[in-house]
């Protein structure tokens, strides 16, 4: 007996990844330098990650392979650009191969323009405090449209809102109930860089445009309802108010947080936790795809990220099964979604550790040797057939 539930033919499958978390040796990035400072900012550093700079090719042929048909991956500013002003032509080259890779196996590209990490020189100049880092980062993504000819979409900065609340704290402290106040100048600068950004493209390619915010599920402790407001508004609503008139709104949702009278809970006792030690709790997709579709006045939605850290794939499936239910139950009341893409591709470099493992794949961190996971399997069924099937197991009463 199977429950089944039909996507659109036309639906994006796919998976995701970002540069610094997968490619290795990124060292002209802010994060590098965080991640060698002393004392030690976090449990280790990202190494050669996942060696994709160079086995990126196999990743993608093992994605296409499972029947996916899209991969969201980003370019690494810092190698484009890694001195204010001065350009990699060898860099751009590089990453269009990827874009061509991708494209030839059968992959619709989505393509992250800054995903959490930026040039040391910006970071050391103050970052996306800078009075003019709207100008500086929509210089960059000028020069990137030149590879971007024909990417049909565009992520021009990946979770603003955590990068604004990463100006106040370390990511390490993310997987802490309590997220860290956002730095209200970084808010409006990115807000800022992203309009920029949206308008280079949309003037030079003729990419979907839009950017992606981390959907956090703010529940109310009964009679907190103006405290969550107030709590979630600066660390999620306005990015999703400044995504108003974009081509695309991308979701990214894990968990969800519970807000009391004096702010956001620890997960309760007893309740199931995965590696990030955030509640497993799948009807995030579904939450957070209607309250951005609500917030942008009806944007249409990219999941861009969703999954789940743990050493148990089988929890992954039962993970990414119970989200797309509560996703497909979005759709069916009329919200426009274009695909799904799961976090993430590969297990990878989890900002400061390798423990929690989200990937479909995982990678051998001696010989990066790649093997692909039941749960990766699974999804590519589903790509393949466009049908959410579970096997439930029959009773032998
Ligand atoms: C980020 C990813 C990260 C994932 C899991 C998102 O916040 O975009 O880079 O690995 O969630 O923590």
């Amino acid at each position: 007996m199977h429950n089944r539930i039909t996507f659109p033919s036309d639906f994006l499958w796919g998976a995701s990844t970002a540069a610094h978390q997968v490619e290795g040796n990124n060292i002209n990035t802010d994060w590098w330098v965080r991640e060698h400072a002393r004392p030690a900012q976090v449990a280790e550093p990202s190494g050669d990650a996942a060696d994709s700079y160079h086995r990126y090719p196999e990743d993608m042929q093992l994605l296409a392979g499972l029947g996916l048909n899209a991969y969201r991956f980003s370019v690494e500013w810092a190698r484009i650009e890694p001195e204010e002003g001065w350009v990699s032509r060898a860099e751009l080259a590089h990453y269009r191969r990827m874009i061509d890779c991708a494209l030839e196996l059968g992959l619709t590209p989505v393509v992250t323009l800054h995903h959490f990490t930026s040039p040391r020189w910006f970071a050391a100049s103050g970052g996306w405090r800078r009075s003019d880092a709207a100008d500086v980062f929509g210089r960059y993504v000028a020069t990137a449209s030149r590879i971007l000819t024909d990417v049909p979409w565009v992520c021009t900065v990946n979770e603003p809102n955590i990068v604004a609340m990463l100006a106040g704290g370390r990511r390490g402290e993310l997987a802490a109930a309590t997220l860290p106040d956002p730095d209200p100048t970084v808010t409006v600068r990115l807000i800022e860089a992203h309009h920029r950004a949206r308008d280079v493209l949309g003037s030079l390619v003729p990419a979907r445009t839009g950017w992606t915010v981390a959907g956090q599920a703010f529940h109310a402790v009964p009679g907190c309802e103006a405290e969550t407001q107030a709590y979630a508004y600066p660390r999620e609503d306005v990015f999703l108010e400044a995504a108003r008139g974009d081509d695309f709104i991308g979701v990214q949702a894990y968990l969800r947080t519970f807000i009391g009278k004096d702010g956001p809970l620890p997960v309760a006792e007893g309740v199931e936790t995965t590696l990030t030690g955030w509640e497993y709790f799948p009807p995030a997709l579904g939450i957070a795809t209607r309250h951005a579709w609500e917030v942008t006045g009806h944007v249409p939605v990219l999941v861009t990220e969703n999954g789940i850290a743990t050493a148990d794939d089988a929890r992954r499936i039962d993970y990414t099964h119970d989200a797309l239910v509560g996703l497909h139950e979005a759709m069916t009341d009329g919200i426009d979604v274009r695909g799904y893409l799961h976090w993430s591709a590969l297990d990878n470099y989890e900002w400061g550790s390798y423990r929690p493992t989200f990937g479909l794949i995982s990678v051998d961190r001696e010989t990066f040797t790649r093997s692909v996971k039941a749960s990766g399997r699974w999804l590519g069924e589903v790509a393949r057939t466009g049908t959410l099937m579970r096997p439930v197991v029959e009773s032998s009463c």
